[in-house]
C-alpha cells in the first residue's frame, strides 16, 4: 500500500501522469509515440526540438476533452474509430501561417509568364485548372484566383477553376467563409481590393469578405497530400508552398513525383521560398528560384 497522500501503486518517485505537475509534461517516449503518429497520418516530421510545441498544442486537446494525461489522450485517439479526433489533433499540430500575396514573385510569374503561355497556346480546353494544395485559411488560393481572374478579364472565352485543399478542417472552414480582418489585406493591391472584396459594415466593420464572383471559382476540400492523387495530366498549375518543409526527404520525393503526374505537360509547380527540390529526382525544368515546369 502507498503512503498517506500518495496514490496506490506508486513509489513516490514516479508520480502517475494524473497527479501533480508532471501530468501535462510530455515525456520523451510519449513525444516519440505522438510524433510517429503525426508522421504516419500527415507526413509531418516533428524534430525533437518540437517537443515543447507539441506539448502545448496537444495540451489544448486534453483541455477540450477534459482529459488529464497524454497517455489517456493517446488511448482516446487509438479508440476513436471515427477518426474525428485524429483530424482535430492534426489541426492543432500543423502550422498554418499564411498571407495574401505571400512570396509575391510567384504571382508575378503566374501573371507574366504562366497565364500568357496558356492563353496563347492553341489548346482546345479554354479552362485553366489550378490547385493550391496546402491552402491554409485561403489567402493563397484567393490570391491566385485574383491574379487569374484579373488576367482573364482581357481574355474573353477563357475561364478557370481552382481547387484549394488542406489537411486541417479548421483552416478550411475559415477559407470557405472568405472573411478576413482588415489588417490581413494590407498587401493586396488596391485595384484587386476594389474588384474582389467587399467591406464589412455595421457589426462586420473591420472585416472584408471575398466577393461571390471570385469565390465561385474556388472549391475548398479536405485532402491529405500523403494520399494518392486522383489526377493524371490534368492540372495546369500547382502551388505547394511552405508545407514540404515539414516532410522528410522520402515523402518529398513521392510528392514531387505525384505532382509531376498530376500536371499537364508544360504545367507549373510552385514551392515555398525556403524549400528546394534540387536534391530530389524529378523531371521538372527550373524556371525560377522556386518555380518549376514539367518537361
Ligand atoms: C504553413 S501553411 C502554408 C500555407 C500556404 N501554402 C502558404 O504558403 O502561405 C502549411 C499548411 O499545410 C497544411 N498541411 C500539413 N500537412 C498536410 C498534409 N499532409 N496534407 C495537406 N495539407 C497539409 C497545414 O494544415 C497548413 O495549413
Amino acid at each position: 500500500m502507498g503512503k498517506i497522500g500518495q496514490p496506490e501503486g506508486t513509489t513516490g518517485q514516479e508520480l502517475p501522469e494524473s497527479f501533480g505537475l508532471p501530468y501535462r509534461q510530455l515525456t520523451d517516449v510519449q513525444f516519440q509515440k505522438f510524433s510517429a503518429l503525426v508522421y504516419e497520418k500527415a507526413g509531418i516530421y516533428l524534430k525533437p526540438e518540437k517537443k515543447e510545441l507539441l506539448n502545448a498544442r496537444l495540451g489544448k486537446r486534453l483541455r477540450a476533452l477534459g482529459l488529464d494525461s497524454f497517455k489517456s489522450y493517446y488511448d482516446y485517439l487509438m479508440r476513436d474509430a471515427s477518426g474525428d479526433e485524429l483530424v482535430q489533433m492534426i489541426d492543432v499540430v500543423s502550422t498554418n501561417f499564411t498571407s495574401f500575396f505571400r512570396e509575391s514573385a510567384h504571382f508575378d510569374l503566374l501573371g507574366n509568364r504562366v497565364l500568357p503561355e496558356i492563353t496563347s497556346s492553341n489548346r482546345r480546353k479554354r479552362e485553366i485548372t489550378l490547385w493550391s494544395s496546402a491552402c491554409s485559411s485561403g489567402e493563397e488560393p484567393y490570391t491566385m484566383a485574383m491574379v487569374v481572374a484579373g488576367f482573364l478579364e482581357q481574355h474573353p472565352g477563357w475561364t478557370f477553376r481552382l481547387l484549394a485543399t488542406d489537411i486541417s478542417t479548421k483552416v478550411l472552414a475559415q477559407a470557405q467563409r472568405g472573411v478576413y480582418p482588415d489588417e490581413r489585406i494590407a498587401k493586396v493591391p488596391s485595384s484587386y481590393l476594389k474588384r474582389y472584396f467587399q467591406k464589412g459594415v455595421g457589426g462586420s466593420r473591420g472585416y472584408v469578405k471575398v466577393k461571390e464572383g471570385l469565390q465561385r471559382h474556388v472549391t475548398f476540400s479536405r485532402f491529405n497530400l500523403m494520399h494518392e492523387f486522383p489526377w493524371r495530366e490534368e492540372l495546369d498549375v500547382i502551388f505547394c508552398r511552405n508545407v514540404m518543409i515539414y516532410f522528410n526527404r522520402e515523402t518529398q520525393q513521392e510528392l514531387v513525383a505525384k505532382f509531376h503526374r498530376a500536371l499537364v505537360p508544360g504545367g507549373y509547380l510552385f514551392i515555398g521560398h525556403s524549400e528546394s527540390i534540387t536534391s530530389l529526382k524529378h523531371d521538372f525544368t527550373q524556371v525560377d528560384a522556386t518555380a518549376y515546369q514539367k518537361r
